[in-house]
């Protein structure tokens, strides 16, 4: 883009620009001395462009760039040339040409950077966080920032172009609970009072139903004190979306037509499954153990419970006396894996929640109803009988060459391990298409979760979403089975939106208030000003939220949100560039009327 110091962007001149005389502006990316000649990679913004000092065509332009070194500042005027034949680079967009430097300016130097900006290396993470604003100078950062503003604009036209309309909304809330713990903010003119930063603005966007718009998004900032992991941060972005007079169909149309488009657009070097599948959370946890099932390879849990009955295996025996399951998935050639390997696996499945696992690789040949003792290998093999494992492998659709891998606790415990091996295995095995995404809708997610501690019954998503009309009796003599009109949108093995048809009449809002052991007076207290607009005809409404972190990381091709987000925190949520959060001063909690509480320690180290 033209400005006052530049005539064109280094990363936009071709060939056709030959003969031209341009003004640049930007970074030494590079800079070689070939003694008389000094060619300087030159970038800003758009891209990177040869520049070339000679000595005899600009003595002084020549000084300058003598001078100069990686990152530093420069203006550059010159002529744009044809590189000599045999002398362009194709993996440049600016590959064919040259800028000849007639003159050079140094605008600000620079110090020498803590890692390299122009080469992809690996960067520990804290540093690169204390110094993001170099860290988004790297080519791969300064993508992904780049196309996170794509996919925004994407989302923004094509939302507007059916009748949505972007509506903000405040920041300082009262505390709405979603399930993780609110950040406080507390409110000097109103001494021992407090703001909670939105977790999401789940009932904003109800209300604004209940104003009649009928068609509702946002690019909305939510914030979220909860322990934070690859896919959570403190403080993220989600779409939020809400419409009225719809059911669960329209929604997950829309929300089909959506990401197919923005993928196609965005992404057209994927390809995607369409029509999105949908599983219902009962078939996915039965079948991947989660409800966010990775879609992109197979190895289904089968259950094998049965075919163990008569094990004389005390593991197997105690399991199912216990109420407990025993499931099993099948590796596709996995029976290669080594002793050694196994015991990797067998030390995995205890991160994701699994006590240990019972391998059994295939060897031989021909159909495993011939396998014979001496062709199954496990370690636990005195424990188990041929007819067993010809049985399970059979259930498992197994193959010689293939491993099975078991499992034996509660159902909970047994899906959780198996999904987490299954994804395990698929890394391990290669077994994950990279230019394929698959996107799937879960959907009849439970209404209600036991909490132990508590001894009461907590939403699964938000005490705002509907149950199933036909499971409303339920409420009252069997809660735990009442369905939800949830719904969630994964890709592939990430949820990355949910949302569901809400309650929209204060009747059955106060019921659910009930059962959620929220007495009339708390729930006045907490969500009269909800109860009251639904006395106001509020219409029927439901409305989603799509992680946009997440949503950006998985088109990016990134395994970390922090990897699309400008500014993030650590995964101690604080900020190493800014020292936040930070100790204030006396004087600002006094205007606050806030004191420490005695004994509070403060690390000397800001985090
Ligand atoms: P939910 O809590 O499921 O629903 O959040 C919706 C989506 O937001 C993303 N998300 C996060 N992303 C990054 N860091 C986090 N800490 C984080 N927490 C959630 C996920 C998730 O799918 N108000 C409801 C939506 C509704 O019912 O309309 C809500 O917030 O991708």
């Amino acid at each position: 883009m033209k400005t006052y110091l530049k005539s064109h962007s280094c990363g936009e001149l071709r060939a056709e620009h030959e003969g031209q005389e341009v003004a640049l502006a930007g970074w030494v990316h590079r800079r070689r001395d070939h003694g008389s000649l000094i060619f300087i990679d030159l970038r800003d913004h758009e891209g990177i462009v040869q520049v070339v000092f000679s000595p005899k065509e600009a003595e002084e332009a020549h000084a300058v760039a003598s001078d100069v070194r990686s990152e530093y500042v420069i203006q550059v005027k010159g002529t744009v040339g044809r590189r000599p034949p045999g002398t362009e680079n194709r993996e440049m967009a600016t590959g064919e040409v040259e800028v000849r430097a007639q003159g050079a300016t140094l605008l600000n130097p620079s110090k020498t950077p803590p890692f390299y900006i122009n080469e992809e290396t690996e960067v520990e993470d804290l540093l690169r966080l204390r110094y993001r604003y170099l860290d988004l100078r790297r080519e791969r950062m300064h993508r992904n920032v780049v196309f996170r503003h794509k996919i925004v604009q994407f989302i923004r036209s094509f939302l507007s172009e059916r009748g949505f309309i972007e509506v903000e909304t405040p920041i300082l809330i009262k505390s709405t609970p979603e399930g993780a713990r609110d950040y406080l903010v507390p409110s000097r003119v109103n001494p021992g009072r407090f703001y909670a930063l939105p977790q999401s603005p789940q009932q904003l966007k109800q209300l604004l139903m209940v104003s009649g718009f009928e068609r509702y998004f946002q690019i909305a900032h939510c914030f979220r004190d909860e322990d934070l992991r690859a896919d959570r941060q403190p403080e993220f972005t989600q779409l939020d979306m809400e419409i009225s007079f719809i059911n669960e169909e329209d929604m997950l149309n829309l929300m089909e037509d959506l990401h197919t488009a923005m993928v196609e657009t965005l992404r057209p070097d994927v390809r995607l499954i369409k029509p999105f599948p949908r599983l219902t959370y009962a078939e996915a946890m039965r079948r991947y153990g989660t409800d966010k099932p990775d879609l992109r390879f197979g190895m289904e849990l089968v259950d094998v419970s049965d075919l163990l009955s008569e094990s004389e295996f005390t593991v197997f025996q105690q399991t199912l006396a216990a109420g407990g399951v025993v499931r099993a998935i099948c590796a596709p050639g996995g029976a290669a894996l080594g002793r050694r390997q196994i015991d990797e696996l067998t030390a995995f499945v205890k991160t994701v929640g699994g006590k240990g696992l019972i391998s059994i690789g295939l060897t031989g040949e021909g159909p495993v109803e011939e396998l014979t003792a001496e062709e199954f290998r496990s370690p636990m093999h005195r424990h188990l009988r041929l007819e067993e494992v010809r049985a399970i492998a059979a259930r498992a659709g197994a193959s010689r060459g293939d491993l099975i891998i078991m499992v034996a606790d509660q159902e909970e415990q047994v899906g959780q391990a198996l999904d987490g091996l299954r994804r395990e295995m698929a890394r391990r095995l290669d077994l994950i298409d990279e230019g394929l995404f698959v996107f799937c809708f879960t959907t009849d997610f439970p209404l209600l979760g036991w909490n132990e501690d508590e001894e009461r019954w907590d939403p699964v998503h938000h005490p705002f979403t509907s149950p199933k009309e036909e499971d409303v009796p339920l409420m009252d003599t069997d809660p735990g089975r009442v369905r939800a009109r949830a719904y969630d949108l994964v890709c592939n093995g990430w949820e990355i939106a949910g949302g569901s048809i809400r309650i929209h009449r204060r009747d059955v809002q106060e019921k659910m208030f009930s059962l959620l052991r929220i007495a009339p007076e708390e729930a006045q207290d907490r969500f009269g000003h909800m109860l009251e607009a639904f006395e106001y005809g509020a219409p029927p409404h439901g409305g989603i939220a799509t992680g946009l972190d997440r949503t950006v990381m998985i088109l990016a091709g990134e395994r970390d949100i922090r990897e699309v987000i400008a500014f993030p925190k650590t995964k101690t949520a604080s900020d190493p560039l800014f020292g936040a959060p930070s100790t204030v001063s006396d004087a600002q909690l006094k205007e606050l009327h806030i004191a420490l509480r005695p004994g509070v320690v403060i690390p000397k180290e800001s985090p």
